[in-house]
């Protein structure tokens, strides 16, 4: 038996979707436990690109049961425009996704409130606007909807009405949002009814499973430093995206995960607002947003880039306990004449190495680098790590050495083919 888990390593959108399509080959199951549809996880089968925000990444596997765990905050609404874009690629999606009956939804009224609260404090956080933080809000204050009330229509549009009155009472919503979010409710649900039919015992499916032995993918969205304990708060999303959020999230206790591979870009990306110390403002960041095509998956918005940040990959592997490290889209920095990697921070003239020392003052620290010679060849299509340049041997070496954690996937292009096994 193998249970094994795949998580953002950094700030969200570090190739997790490749690699979870990738190792879900050999999976029975691929479930995630935390987050909704501010996820963009883009897969490639061939030449089709599949961009998943709420099914896991083994949609494209025949017959790999996919798990939107308890941990979950589910929008109906985005769920089937999902399967229906999954259908016209031509996936038979029949059978394989099941909805936790203690997963809670969004509806249209949590992701006004959140688009309107973002608008009130002048993008404060620059959320994806999926209403995930006001569900979280509901689920921890006790009046969230969850997957079992759609399976009564009449209780949901009674909780569905509940829920608009109780947000224009607390001056979250206007009066006039009754109005303005009519249509939107008559989608929801209609959605919600077809969506019903999938909402099942999640825990008992994922515990006979791994009972019987089958390997079990489990995929994390977002990333470490944007968890809503251990991330750079206030900045982060409201869900544990460390591995921490699997036992809750999916009701599988921790113990039970052998292998939790962490996914780092080889260089680093964020969205949204919130501190990045290694954060380029030249031409190296225009540079690496160009050849890594860094804009959201989900909100198209360009993504801040950097140099790799030592300190943040140190701290995320001791938080989630990674065994393993997949470092991916390694041929952007084919491009570079000089390579950097942050080794320490500094701070009131301080050398810092320890990044939960600083996590509530990031933005005051400057990262201290050690320079790599660019290795300047093309790493795509190489298919063994000997065969790699040594100048990037080193880079990897160097990464893995700091961090104490073996890189044991390489990534160097978006094709499912594009690694290197180490
Ligand atoms: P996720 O949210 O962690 O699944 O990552 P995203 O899908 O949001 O962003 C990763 C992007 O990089 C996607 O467009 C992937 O197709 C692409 N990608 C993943 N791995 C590689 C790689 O090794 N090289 C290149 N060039 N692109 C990659
Ligand atoms: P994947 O799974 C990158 C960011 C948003 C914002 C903050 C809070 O594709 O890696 P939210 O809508 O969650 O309340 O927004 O978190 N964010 C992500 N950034 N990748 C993601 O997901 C993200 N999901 C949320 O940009 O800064
Ligand atoms: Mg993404």
């Amino acid at each position: 038996m193998s249970i094994t888990a795949v998580i953002g390593g950094q700030w969200g959108d570090e190739g997790k979707g490749k690699i979870v399509d990738l190792l879900s080959k050999d999976s029975k199951i691929v479930a995630r436990y935390q987050g909704g549809a501010n996820a963009g996880h883009t897969v490639y089968h061939g030449d089709i690109k599949v961009v998943l925000h709420q099914i896991p990444s083994g949609i494209l596997r025949k017959g790999c049961h996919c798990i939107l765990g308890n941990g979950m905050v589910v929008d109906p609404i985005g769920l089937m425009e999902e399967i229906e874009m999954v259908q016209s690629h031509g996936f038979d999606t029949l059978g394989q996704i099941h909805i936790a009956m203690n997963a809670h939804i969004v509806t249209p009224i949590h992701k006004a409130i959140d688009v309107a609260t973002e608008a009130a404090n002048n993008n404060r956080i620059g959320t994806t606007g999926r209403g995930i933080g006001p569900t979280y809000v509901d689920k921890y204050d006790r009046v969230g909807i969850r997957g079992v009330d759609l399976l009564d229509m009449n209780c949901l549009r009674e909780k569905l009405n509940a829920k608009l009155d109780s947000a224009i009472q607390a001056g979250h919503l206007p009066e006039s949002a009754k109005d303005q979010l009519q249509d939107q409710f008559h989608q929801f649900m209609d959605c919600a009814e077809k969506v019903a039919s999938l909402v099942s015992d999640t825990f008992t499916l994922i515990h006979e499973f791994a009972e019987r032995g089958e390997n079990i993918l489990i995929e994390g969205a977002q990333g470490t430093l944007l968890d809503v304990d251990h991330g750079t708060y206030p900045f982060v999303t409201s869900s544990s995206a460390t591995s921490a959020g699997i036992s809750t999230g999916l009701g599988l206790p921790t113990n039970k995960v052998e292998t939790i591979i962490g996914i780092l870009k080889a260089y680093i990306t964020r969205v949204g607002t919130g501190p990045a110390p290694t954060e380029l403002f030249d031409e190296d960041g225009q540079k690496l947003r160009d050849l890594g095509q860094e804009y959201g998956a989900t909100t198209g918005r360009p993504r801040r880039c950097g140099w790799f940040d030592g300190v943040a990959a140190h701290y995320s592997a001791r938080v989630n306990g990674l065994t393993e490290v997949a470092l991916t889209k390694l041929d952007i920095l084919d491009h570079f004449k000089e390579i950097k990697v942050c080794v320490a921070y500094k701070m009131d003239g301080k050398e810092i190495k320890n990044m939960s020392e600083v996590l509530h003052r990031l933005e005051d620290v400057q990262p201290i680098y050690r320079s790599f010679e660019g290795w300047q060849e093309t790493t795509t299509g190489i298919e063994s790590y000997s065969d790699l340049p040594e100048k990037t041997q080193e880079y990897i070496q160097f990464i893995s050495d700091f961090i104490g954690v073996p890189v044991k996937i390489i990534s160097t292009g978006p094709g499912r083919d594009e690694i290197i096994h180490n």
